[in-house]
């Protein structure tokens, strides 16, 4: 194919996928994004099929159909729970693979038009380096997010003496053999690079808390991007380098969301050591009194109110109660009542979580608020139904400077007459915290799954 078309038919591509991410940015556009992101990645597949340079399509062809079928099959098994080890498991591979064209560029440079074998180009060295570099810090990176939310080996933070300095000093190591690549072109220089950014991507994942995970497998996507941009420098393949960015720098902003939305700094995600594994048992004293219903009690409640809003949380999610929420809000709505659904920027344990998890059991969208556009309607509503929501509902965020979470904004659920929180148990959540919102007067529990109870007061109703 002639150079210009590939490079129009790859500025289409690369518009389809700005176009996809910003229909992404909407539950109401989601689908019209995904459908232009993959008009964009068939243009993309096409055009570089098309090229001049393809040694063997039987070999592309065995590629995609083994790797094809391990997607389907993986696709269609898995939880939804568990999708983000899965995504952490590809981000593995992305970052293998940038490793191994890298290598392949450094040992058959002809192949890729920078020179020859001892007599690289230097720009394309650097290249190089930084995209094995990267490709390598992700591939372990992701292995060990993978293996701790998989729970194959403990999630909480491993944290020891002089472990920044390490990564520090690890970091100036490799800045220096990459000069040493660039001036002598030495296998010895590529391999070191290898084996110390596969140390430090280990290094880097160790010491983070399991609960932080997720900006974790954010930020290992945006590192996934970045390698793959370096792989488009090497290969001089333009779309793949824009592709490479656009993951890399929204994976980036989305790390930033994250953090903002808990009210922690990138770096303290970053240095480590926050969260706790599963939920712990409430700290202070027991002797506090909790007023716990029945899900009949709970129906006499909701029966007798004009207007609800649920909050729904990370206990939703477990549970997978969104299809029995959504059946007994039509039930409430049927009675008459206003139904409106509170969403906080970091309820669950991903970006728009919840949005998606109402959206899969067919909740109109215009029922669904953000925390800004909701907070203040909790004076005026007779019950806030808390479903599986804890930290994003705590006063604590708001009065007591020494918690974790100070500072984070917070649905204010307590305004509501009254508040039932379904849950288990008295256990926090995430950040380890009590809940005093438990103990209030105004607070019914309503300890049980979260399906279960709500299934349950459907019956009642
Ligand atoms: P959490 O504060 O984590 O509370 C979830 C609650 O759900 C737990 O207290 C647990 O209590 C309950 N639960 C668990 N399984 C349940 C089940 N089967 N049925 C009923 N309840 C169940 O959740 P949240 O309010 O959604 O807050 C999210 C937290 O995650 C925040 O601290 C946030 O900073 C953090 N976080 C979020 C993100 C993103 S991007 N969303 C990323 C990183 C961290 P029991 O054990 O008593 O049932």
């Amino acid at each position: 194919m002639h150079a210009d078309v590939t490079g129009i038919a790859y500025l289409i591509a690369a518009i389809c996928f700005i176009m996809a991410l910003r229909g992404l940015s909407s539950p109401e556009t989601a689908r019209r994004g995904n459908a232009i992101g993959i008009a964009g990645m068939v243009i993309a597949v096409a055009t570089t099929l098309a090229d001049p340079g393809v040694v063997s399509f039987e070999l592309i062809a065995a590629g995609v159909v083994i790797g094809g079928a391990i997607g389907t099959v993986i696709a269609l098994r898995i939880q939804m729970t568990a999708l983000p080890q899965l995504v952490a498991a590809f981000h593995s591979l992305v970052g293998l693979a940038a490793v191994a064209v890298a290598t392949a560029a450094f040992y058959a440079p002809e192949a890729y038009g920078i020179g020859t074998v001892g007599d690289i180009k230097t720009a394309s060295l650097i290249e190089m380096a930084i995209g094995t570099a990267v490709g390598a810090v992700t591939f372990t990176g992701s292995v060990v997010a993978f293996a701790k939310l998989q729970g194959l080996v403990s999630g909480a933070p491993l944290v020891f003496k002089g472990q920044h300095p390490l990564n520090a000093g690890l970091g100036a190591v490799l800045v220096l053999l990459v000069v040493w690549l660039c001036l002598a072109e030495a296998p010895a220089a590529y391999w070191l690079i290898v084996i110390l950014s596969l140390a430090l991507g280990f290094l880097i994942i160790v010491p983070i808390g399991g609960a932080d995970m997720p900006v974790v497998i954010s930020m290992l996507n945006s590192y996934s991007g970045w390698a793959a941009c370096g792989i488009g420098f090497t290969l001089s393949n333009t779309l793949l380098i824009i592709t490479g960015a656009l993951v890399g720098s929204s994976g980036a902003i989305l790390s930033y969301i994250m953090c903002r939305g808990m009210n922690r700094s990138f770096f303290s995600v970053i240095l480590g050591g926050f969260g706790v594994e599963g939920g712990q048992a409430a700290g202070g004293d027991d002797e506090r009194h909790v007023k716990a219903g029945s899900a009949e009690d709970a129906a006499f409640v909701l029966k007798n109110a004009s207007k609800v809003i649920v909050v729904p949380g990370y206990g939703m999610a477990v549970a997978q109660a969104q299809h029995a929420l959504r059946e007994m809000c039509d039930t409430l709505k049927g009675q008459g009542i206003d139904i409106a659904y509170a969403i906080h920027p970091v309820a669950g344990r991903m970006p728009g979580h919840m949005n998606v998890l109402l959206a899969e059991a067919s909740v109109p969208y215009d029922e669904v608020f953000e925390l800004e556009d909701i907070n203040n309607e909790f004076a005026a509503a007779d019950v806030a139904y808390v479903i599986g929501a804890n930290d994003v509902t705590n006063p604590a965020a708001k009065t007591d400077a020494e918690s974790p979470i100070f500072g984070m904004p917070i649905l204010e659920v307590e305004k509501a007459s009254t508040v039932l929180f379904v849950k288990r148990s008295l256990a926090s959540g995430y950040a380890g915290v009590d809940n005093e919102l438990f103990y209030r007067d105004n607070t019914m529990m309503l300890f049980d799954d979260a399906k279960k109870m709500t299934e349950e007061i459907v019956q009642a109703l």
